[in-house]
This record gives C-alpha cells, structure tokens and sequence, in this order.
C-alpha cells in the first residue's frame, strides 16, 4: 500500500477532527427529541462519502430514519466489499455521570490509551469505527489503489433494532449485492492482542408487566392482604434462575449449540486474566452459571438478564404505599441455533404461567435478532487476518463476542454473503456507559488496516 502511512500521517489532524465534528451531533435514535439530528447526521455522512470520492451517493428513505448508500464502482468483473456501519447512538444518561458532556468531544490520555481517546457518546459505538472506513476508501480512492469495487450501506437505527433496514435489505437485493459485508462495530482483546470477532449472540427483549389491585394503596390498610406487584414481579424474576444461574423457563435450552471439548480448549488459549477483570470493575469475584468460564459466559452461553426495573415510590424520602402495577424490561442473549422469536414465545407463556393468583400479567415483546458464527476457513477471513498480521505484526485472535448485530443474519440470510467483523474498540472502552471514548491510536490503526482488507481480498479472490 504506497504511501499509506504517509497519507495517514499527513491527514490526522483532519481525520480527529471530521470524526469530532460528527460526534457533536447527538445522533439517539431511541429518543424522537433528537429527531431532527439524526437527520443532520445522515446528512453528514452522506457529505463525507462524496467527499471520500464515492461515485453515487444516496440518502435512501425508509419508513424510519434514512439509510446512505454509497458505492465506487472499479470494475463490474473485480469483487465487491459492502461496508455497514451505524450513525445512531445510544441515549448518554445519565448524563450527570460523564466527566465532560457527551456531545462535546474531548481528547484525553488514560493508561490503556497513552496517545489519547477521544470521549463522546457514539466515539466507538459506532461513529468513529463507522468513520474508519470512510477515510480508507479515501485514501484508496486519492491514492488509485482501490483494487476492488466497494458498496456502502450506513444506516440509523442500530441502536434501537434496525426495523427500517430489515425492510430496506430484502428491497435492494440487486443493489447491494456483493462479496463480502465488512463491519467495524465490534472490539478486539487488547491493543497488543488483535482479533477478529467470530460470534455475536441473538437477541430477545421484553417487557413485563404485573399489575395487582386497581390503585395504588396504603401500605398499612392493606399490606398482607393483597399481592403486592413489586414483591411478585421480583419473585417471578428470582425464580428465572436455578442455583447454578441456569435458566429456569422450561425448552430454554433445547436447541444451544454445544462446543466440543476441542473447541473450548481452543477458546481457553485466548490470553485472559480474571484479576485484571475483576479490577477494571471492582468487583471481588465473578458471577454466573456453574461449569462455564467467563469468556464462555459472556460469548457461547445464553443469558437472561433484568435491564431496568420500577413501580411505586422512588421518589426523596418515604410513601407509605403499595403500587398497583411493576415493571420490568429484559433481554436474553442467545446462542447459534436458538430462535429469538421462539424463545420470545417460551418466556412469554413461562411467566405467564407463574403468576399467582391475586395479580396479572403482560410480556411485551420489544425487538431481537439471530445469533452468527462466522467460518474462518474463508477467503473473506484471511484476508482480515492477513491485515492485522501487516499493520500489528500478530495474527489476530478468533474469538466470538457476548454483544448482538442482529442485521448480521439478515445480510445472510437474504443477500447470501458472509460478514467479517473488524472491530478496534476496547471493552473499557465504555460503550452504551457514561465516558465512552476510541482510542486515537485505534481510530488511526483501523484506517491503516482496512486497507490492506481490500488488498488481501481483492487478491485471493482471484
Ligand atoms: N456495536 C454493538 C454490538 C457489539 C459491541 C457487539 C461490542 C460486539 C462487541 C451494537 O451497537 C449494539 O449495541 N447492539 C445491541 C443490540 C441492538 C439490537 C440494540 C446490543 O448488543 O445490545
Ligand atoms: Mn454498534
Ligand atoms: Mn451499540
């Protein structure tokens, strides 16, 4: 790649500074206030892939939020790498939490980051990761070494399920077609240790509902004698797990795929230290269900979690009452081969009928996705792992990741081509926390590595 580093070296300034520019604008799909800035910011990306050098250039409507569409076409007969990226973000609260305010980016050293991170909401998850491939199709395109032809598809409501593009996908087929989908919105095990994430767990979210007596009570006219949502709702989710943290709801595990014995020796070699763990979160011990590792837990084990959780008086100091209705919402995190809209089904009919008498209840599903394993025995693969070993001097680690990309299964499923997940973010890197931060290091090393991706691909494909 003549010049890269050069080119790099030459544009950083400007490259920390677009990536700046484009966290300023609080992109939060979930909350309709932001509406008219993750328009801005549709319109932001759109901009930077015409100035990128991109030949066609689409702002392209959907029910929801658009999705930009990019490409720069080579040549029909060369391979085609389709990049997806998300320009939505997570909600920053609570915003009281964060050392400086989430839209107003700032650059500062930590001790996993000695050249400096750049902190904002959406830095990582996934703007600046997003905004990695703008700048090294840039480069490719300024330095005429784009060997392969490339497709963007950048959309803007990741965050929140990616409904519109679950409805743009299947209506663009020909359009999006390609050789290999390309994502950088996953992470890596440490900036000496590289790796290419193999895995993203399924998806399924709910709410639950109990509702008791018709108004919200006096807690001492009536304690005792009527069920008490908040006290039954947290008993029906105490009893999700068994005392081994196994779940509970019956056929939850039926169709989890097992590793061989062989594969989890393989996945024990991944360098992991459980101190250095429990330090990051000061926590003085794990948590979780018996016979399993902790990168087994958070990667090929299925998981039910309680997110957030409310009901009756939470207000400053003391109200006598029993309220009339709790809530819960709660997300699964599911392995290859367990269906989500299934399971969705199992919990619902599960807590349903645990209920006590004296109280009732409603699940709500909200949203979810499957699970993907990626095989690493394919040209797409290699030519990632071939990447890092140039710009990190290491062959990257496999390793399947605990988060979900639900779109992922569906770019299978309807435009039959694999996806490689490139990701530079850090797990401390705090995403979806207060702080979130990338690395300027990373953000450089992801633009310098990408490049060699369309190398390496556009050369094996031959
Ligand atoms: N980029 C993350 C997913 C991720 C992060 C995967 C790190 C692996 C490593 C994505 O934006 C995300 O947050 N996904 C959601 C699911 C979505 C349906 C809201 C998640 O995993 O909670
Ligand atoms: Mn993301
Ligand atoms: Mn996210």
């Amino acid at each position: 790649m003549k010049n890269l580093k050069s080119y790099i070296a030459t544009h950083q300034n400007r490259f920390i500074n677009e990536l700046i520019e484009l966290l300023k604008i609080p992109s939060v799909s979930a909350d309709t206030k932001y509406k008219k800035e993750v328009l801005n910011t549709a319109d932001f990306v759109k901009k930077s892939l015409e100035d990128a050098g991109c030949d066609l250039v689409e702002l392209c409507e959907t029910p929801g939020y658009p999705i930009i569409y990019a490409e720069k076409i080579i040549d029909p007969k060369l391979p085609t790498v389709l990049v997806y990226g998300h320009y939505d973000v997570q909600p920053a609260d609570p915003i009281n939490l964060w050392d400086a305010p989430p839209f107003e980016p700032v650059i500062k050293k930590t001790a996993i980051h000695p050249e400096g991170a750049i902190f904002a909401r959406g830095a990582c998850d996934d703007k600046g990761q997003m905004y990695m491939h703008v700048k090294a199709v840039e480069y490719l395109i300024a330095s005429e070494s784009l060997p392969c032809n490339v497709k963007f598809m950048i959309e803007g409501e990741e965050e929140v399920g990616s409904e519109s593009l679950s409805w743009f996908v299947p209506r663009n087929k020909e359009k999006l077609s390609n050789d290999v989908i390309l994502i950088s919105d996953t992470g890596m095990i440490s900036n000496d240790i590289p790796s290419i994430t193999t895995g993203l767990r399924g998806l399924s979210y709910v709410q639950v509902e109990v509702t008791g007596p018709n108004r919200d009570l006096h807690s001492g006219l009536y304690g005792g004698a009527v069920a008490n949502p908040i006290n039954v709702l947290t008993k029906m989710i105490a009893s999700l797990h068994d005392e081994n943290n196994h779940i509970t709801i019956p056929s939850f595990y039926d169709h989890v795929e097992e590793l061989s014995t062989a594969e989890r020796a393989e996945m024990a070699k991944a360098p992991f230290s459980l101190e250095k763990y429990q330090q990051a979160l000061d926590i003085d011990a794990v948590y979780g269900e018996k016979g399993y590792s902790t990168n087994e837990r958070n990667s090929i084990r299925p998981t039910l979690d309680v997110n957030g959780i409310w009901g009756g008086y939470t207000g400053e100091g003391a109200k006598t009452v029993i309220a009339s209705k709790a809530y819960a919402k709660i997300s699964m995190r599911l392995v290859p081969n367990q269906d989500w809209k299934a399971i969705t089904e199992l919990f619902k009919n599960h807590f349903e009928s645990i209920a006590p008498r004296g109280v009732s209840v409603t699940v709500t599903p909200h949203h979810g996705g499957q699970g993907y394993v990626t095989p690493i025995d394919n040209i797409g693969y290699k030519a990632a792992s071939k990447a890092y070993e140039t710009t990190f001097g290491k062959t990257p680690i496999p390793q399947r990741s605990g988060g979900s990309i639900p779109i992922v299964a569906l770019f299978e499923k309807e435009l039959q081509s694999k996806t490689i997940l490139m990701g530079f973010g850090l797990d401390s890197d705090a995403i979806h926390s207060p702080n979130e931060h990338f690395g300027v290091w990373n953000y450089l090393k992801g633009i310098e590595t990408i490049p060699y991706f369309y190398q390496n691909f556009a050369e094996l494909s031959k």
